[in-house]
């Protein structure tokens, strides 16, 4: 079992190595486009580029988001041309595959040479300093399926990778993460514009209720979203270094809301008390909101990833 599961990462890895040129012999970054950063790949020369649509690719699971069909691009990214392998688009466990084949081309990204990955995605911010439109750079997570049996690394351990029982405490590289501040703050980003936060991973597809979002914000989650952390835990496995990049697209509500009962009462005239303010039902959660701000921010996102590139390329 162990060993068909990485033979298959071998032959992925030996299928794209056989088509690349010399320059991506060795890719030393590799970038994950969350919701709408995928336009990061457009701002690449062309006359660099090659990529592999991810239903051509073996071992590769098949995206089942309409209209995004997936694909692996190498490229030479930012003034100092660092190669980088790109995946525009990513597997979530909500479109039912399993952990295993969401974090599939992280392992391949390894045998790829890859040692710095930069995982970027849409998340709802539950902490009410955040703005809409703000980056929160990653120092930690909470892993909701993770800690109720859904890890990427159950199953045999793959040994070739990494331990039976990695550390996971340092997961977000402090080094990248500074970087990440310093691209930041030399490209003119204002001090409130770029955050630091726990992110909340949960399977989705559903929002959270308000009782959920109250719940993560009280476990310490600063942000949450359905996806980054299974390809964080597989990327730390095998030694990787992590940057996380969560760009914040809504406010998540927390608020109890209207209670329905005081509000009954106080018609009758029993009850003088004053409710909440805010009706619930008019602040929900929804996708075109997500793509809207991921739309308006992808410029400055893809001109932060850029300077990060070559920062990491220096350093
Ligand atoms: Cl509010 N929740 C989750 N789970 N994922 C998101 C999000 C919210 N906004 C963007 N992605």
């Amino acid at each position: 079992m162990t060993k068909s599961v990485e033979s298959s990462i071998q032959v992925t890895s030996e299928f794209l190595k056989k088509q690349l040129p010399e320059t991506f012999q060795s890719v030393s970054l590799g970038i994950i486009c969350g919701s709408g950063l995928g336009g990061l790949v457009d701002t690449i020369d062309p006359s660099t580029k090659i990529e592999f649509a991810y239903k051509d690719i073996p071992g590769f699971a098949v995206s089942t988001v309409a209209g995004h069909a997936g694909k692996l691009v190498f490229g030479l990214l930012g003034e100092s041309n660092v190669p980088t392998v790109f995946m525009v688009g990513r597997f979530h466990f909500y479109e039912g595959h399993t952990l295993q084949h969401c974090t599939f081309p992280v392992r391949v990204m390894k045998l790829l040479g890859v040692q710095s990955l930069i995982v970027t995605n849409a998340c709802g911010s539950l902490n009410p300093e955040h703005k809409v439109g703000d980056i929160a750079v990653l120092n930690d997570h909470l892993s909701v399926p993770g800690m109720s049996g859904f890890s990427p690394l159950i199953g045999a351990n793959l040994d070739s990778f990494g331990p039976r029982f990695p550390a996971v405490s340092d997961a977000y590289t402090y080094a990248l993460r500074r970087i990440a501040f310093e691209a930041a703050f030399s490209i003119g980003w204002a001090e409130d514009d770029i955050r630091e936060g726990v992110y909340a991973f949960v399977a989705g597809p559903s929002y959270e209720t308000r009782a959920e979002a109250r719940h993560l914000a009280i476990m310490g989650a600063d942000v949450v979203g359905m996806s980054t952390v299974p390809e964080v835990i597989v990327a730390r496995h095998s030694g990787i270094k992590v940057l996380g990049l969560s760009l914040i697209t809504n406010a998540v509500v927390t608020a109890r809301g209207k209670d329905a009962k005081k509000e009954v009462l106080q018609q009758l005239g029993r009850s003088t008390e004053v409710d909440s303010e805010i009706d619930t039902e008019k602040v929900i959660a929804n996708h075109e909101e997500v793509l809207e701000t991921s739309a308006r921010r992808a410029a400055q996102m893809q001109q932060l990833v850029k300077k990060i590139a070559d920062l990491i390329s220096s350093s």
